[in-house]
């Protein structure tokens, strides 16, 4: 567990500090970000100028002087306007990567948050009975994601999975159950998730049809709702036969997703079952929500409907009957008050985003969410065809999301056969799963979040371009070569060898990694990262083109070489882990 300082960060801190040796009195950021013309380029001189009414080039003159070179910084000085061009030794470039080389498997030196808090994140929240879809696959692939970042960090990570597992469709379904008793017996001990999806849409199409048509099945199926909100014991026995049937079919498809879900993380909206009359009183009782028309509301100034009339959140209806913002609201007090969060992140479709505006300024009102607790929903933009329309069959139904999980996989295992050299049958298979899925994660957390998307899967499994496919091939090659030097070749770093061009640019991005994780987990950003990775393989072909590593000119310059490799082998797997992407040894 050591962290090491970044060179940027020491940069960073060697110009602060000469800045405020100059002008005592300004607290100045220099500014600095990586520049073609040198390592970095600082332009916070400019800002500081202006405030002082200095000159801006005499001033950058002036901190060049106060900055002492030598360890980390080869060169210091001024460009253009006043701008500071800062040129890092290539031995400090070597050493700060065998400080993180040293560091415990994975870490990479990338220091652990100060101040860690609690975050709740709700994601991978399909709904029970029903198939999972493209807009499921987002959340979990995101919040998966985010999730892994933020604790990579320190954080300490809540997970939830808020399922749909409650409300008056289930008095339908439960009816229909009770009525036709074996209908979910298993002959088999073992039900593959397809079998249980299959019953349960079978299920669910014979209930709706019965009580379309049948009155008196609709009187029994709307008491069976009643019973259930009741807590009947039978129906409540009922009721957790889908939903176990349902769990069997969702832990099917993370699987394949290659995405682990743990059971006690899932807290369906049934879990806030008996906090709802109680958030309804405490909102009525402080005054937050209000009667209107027999139903319990919220109003907001800035929340109006095509008529000019304001929307109100309903957080009970005028029979009685709770929805899905009083289970919301009653998460949010689970979360904060009983599970002591600081953060709730919400990973849900875009078109959710009015209810949780909705939900989350109630719960301000309330007290529930201040300064200190924030409430974020991480919206995600729509899955898009290839036309540029909603991603639907060709008969215009919702794609199934095993479908295209598996579609993915198969093309994944052409493209790995095809490029095979060694592989048996059955490692085709593994890594044509890891590479398909890799492959849909990775065109999912490439864009930002809340930008819609196309999926298209010739190019999410294209070889050129910004695809995991690339990314699992660059980092499969560095293990192979690292695989064929020889025994008397190892990686070392050799800080006292000079470096060419490529050599620097791909370590002072490798260096980059903390400072990208950094960002990428505080602004629930993974596709900062996945921009990230792509340069870094980017930089490494470069450098790969350049610099002979086995044929390198010395052993020194060899066992560098290989311990840049090393380092940047270590790198993309550690970044690809964070995106929930598995990086085969060999492809
Ligand atoms: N089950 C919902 C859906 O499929 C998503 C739930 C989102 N989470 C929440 N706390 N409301 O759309």
């Amino acid at each position: 567990m050591a962290s090491v300082t970044s060179l940027s960060d020491t940069v960073q801190q060697q110009l602060a500090s000469a800045i405020s040796a100059v002008r005592p009195e300004a607290a100045a950021d220099p500014l600095l970000r990586r520049s073609d013309r040198a390592d970095y380029q600082a332009n916070g001189i400019l800002a500081l100028a202006k405030k002082a009414k200095a000159n801006p080039r005499e001033l950058a003159a002036e901190v060049v002087a106060r900055v002492t070179t030598g360890d980390v910084i080869k060169d210091i000085e001024v460009s253009g306007p006043g701008f500071l061009n800062i040129t890092i030794a290539d031995e400090a470039i070597i050493r700060n990567l065998a400080a993180r080389y040293a560091d415990e498997a994975g870490r990479l030196g990338v220091p652990y948050a100060e101040h860690p808090g609690t975050t709740v994140i709700d994601y991978a929240q399909p709904n029970v009975a029903k198939e999972m879809h493209v807009g499921h696959l987002r959340s979990a692939v995101i919040g998966d994601s985010v999730a892994k970042l933020l604790e990579f960090t320190g954080e300490n990570v809540i997970r939830r999975h808020h399922i749909g597992d409650w409300g008056t469709q289930f008095g339908m379904l439960i009816q229909y159950l009770d009525e036709h008793p074996h209908e979910l017996d298993h002959k088999e001990a073992e039900v593959t998730g397809e079998e249980a999806m299959s019953n349960l849409d079978r299920l669910y199409k014979a209930a709706r049809k019965l009580f379309d048509s049948d009155e008196d099945f609709k009187t029994r199926a709307r008491r069976r709702v009643v019973d259930l909100q009741a807590g009947d014991p039978h129906t409540l026995r009922m009721w957790q036969k889908f939903v176990d049937e349902s769990k069997i079919y969702f832990f099917s498809v993370f699987e394949k997703l290659d995405m682990e879900i743990r059971d006690e993380d899932i807290v369906g909206e049934s879990g806030y079952n008996d906090m709802l009359a109680e958030t309804c009183r405490l909102l009525e009782e402080s005054g937050v929500a209000v009667r209107s028309e027999g139903a319990l509301c919220v109003f907001f100034d800035d929340i109006k409907g095509p008529d000019g009339k304001p929307v109100p959140l309903i957080v009970q209806k005028s029979d009685g009957g709770f929805g899905y913002a009083a289970t919301d609201l009653s998460a949010i007090r689970d979360r904060v008050f009983n599970l002591k969060a600081n953060s709730l992140i919400y990973v849900v479709d875009a078109r959710q985003s009015l209810h949780f505006k909705m939900v989350f300024e109630t719960a301000r009102r309330a007290g529930w969410l201040n300064d200190d607790v924030k409430a974020y929903q991480l919206a995600f933009g729509t899955v898009l065809g290839k036309d540029g329309k909603p991603f639907k069959t060709r008969e215009g139904e919702t794609v199934r999301l095993v479908d295209l999980l598996d579609e993915a996989i198969e093309r994944a295992s052409a493209v790995v056969r095809e490029k095979a050299q060694d592989l048996s049958e059955e490692e085709i298979a593994e890594r044509g799963a890891q590479v398909g899925i890799g492959a849909v994660k990775y065109a999912d957390l490439s864009t930002s979040a809340n930008r819609d998307y196309k999926f298209d899967l010739d190019q999410m499994v294209s070889l050129n371009g910004d695809t995991s496919v690339y990314l699992q091939y660059a980092y499969a090659r560095i293990r192979s070569i690292l695989r064929k030097a020889p025994e008397d070749a190892r990686p070392a770093a050799h800080p006292e060898l000079p470096l060419h061009e490529a050599e620097r640019a791909l370590g002072l991005h490798v260096d980059a990694f903390a400072e990208t994780v950094a960002e990428a987990a505080r602004e629930y950003a993974p596709h900062k990262l996945a921009a990230y990775l792509y340069q870094l393989a980017s930089l490494y072909t470069a450098f790969y083109d350049k610099c002979p590593v086995l044929k390198a000119q010395s052993p020194e310059q060899v066992a560098n070489r290989l311990f840049l490799c090393d380092v940047t082998a270590a790198t993309l797997r550690q970044g690809m882990a964070l995106l929930g992407i598995r990086t085969p040894e060999r492809l």
